[in-house]
């Protein structure tokens, strides 16, 4: 398994079997990746909801590369009518492209798809657990705040080896909250995301390093740079 970062909430996993998955890709407006969008490779994008900074250049990249869509059900409907091949799942539901498990799962946020002329309701915010061939489980949290479930469902049922979490503040969990999400989700590794790419949302990955390493030595929190991979 293979990671890569794309700065913000976006990443692309390359699993066992080849398969090239990308999640919330925001490239081309992200002020804090470099990464020319044309780079992007994918079978399947994985959206968490329909705000522009995850939706990004999703339907760029899916039409270049004849990628499969996978999003809530209102913003696969949404994709469909744009005559993309979509595949719609909702929260709890999971679904199996080839020997990869993709679960929807709960997040709290919301979901409008903010970057149409007119805002339009876009379903529930998500996040995922993509399993992989080989059972190695990653969870991708989305945006969303701290929830009890983190740790009754995401951590106890799901269990997942690694997890994504945002740290920006503001919009999403803080440090010391994704700090407690770490805790009550126990991964054996944590990266975080949703921070540095806006003014509004700059905080010190160290500092979310640092909360995670005094409540959980044994969970290795990986800072990646936006373009920096991780192989697992
Ligand atoms: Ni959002
Ligand atoms: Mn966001």
């Amino acid at each position: 398994m293979k990671i890569r970062y794309l700065g913000h909430s976006g990443f692309e996993i390359l699993t066992p079997e080849h398969l090239k998955i990308v999640i919330d890709p925001f490239i081309s407006n992200n002020p804090a990746c470099q990464i020319p969008v044309e780079d992007i490779q994918a079978d399947l994008i994985c959206l968490t909801h329909g705000h522009a900074d995850h939706f990004g250049d999703a339907m760029e990249i899916a039409d270049r590369n004849n990628a499969l869509l996978i999003a809530n059900h209102e913003l696969s409907i949404f994709l469909a009518q744009q005559g993309f091949e979509t595949l719609g799942l909702n929260i709890g539901g999971s679904a199996m492209v080839q020997e990869v498990k993709i679960t929807m799962l709960d997040a709290q946020h919301s979901s409008d798809m903010d970057f149409l002329d007119e805002v339009a309701p876009g379903g529930s915010a998500a996040g995922y657990i993509i399993q992989l061939e080989n059972g190695y489980r990653i969870y991708h949290a989305g945006d969303t705040g701290l929830f009890g479930d983190m740790r009754e469902i995401i951590g106890k049922i799901y269990q997942p080896d690694l997890a994504m979490l945002p740290i920006g503040d503001r919009y999403t969990m803080d440090p010391k909250a994704a700090a407690i999400a770490s805790q009550w989700i126990y991964p054996q590794k944590v990266i975080p995301m949703h921070y540095n790419t806006f003014p509004l949302i700059e905080q010190d990955p160290k500092h979310f390093q640092d909360l995670v390493q005094s409540r959980n030595p044994e969970i290795e929190v990986l800072i990646l740079k936006p373009g920096q991979s991780y192989e697992d």
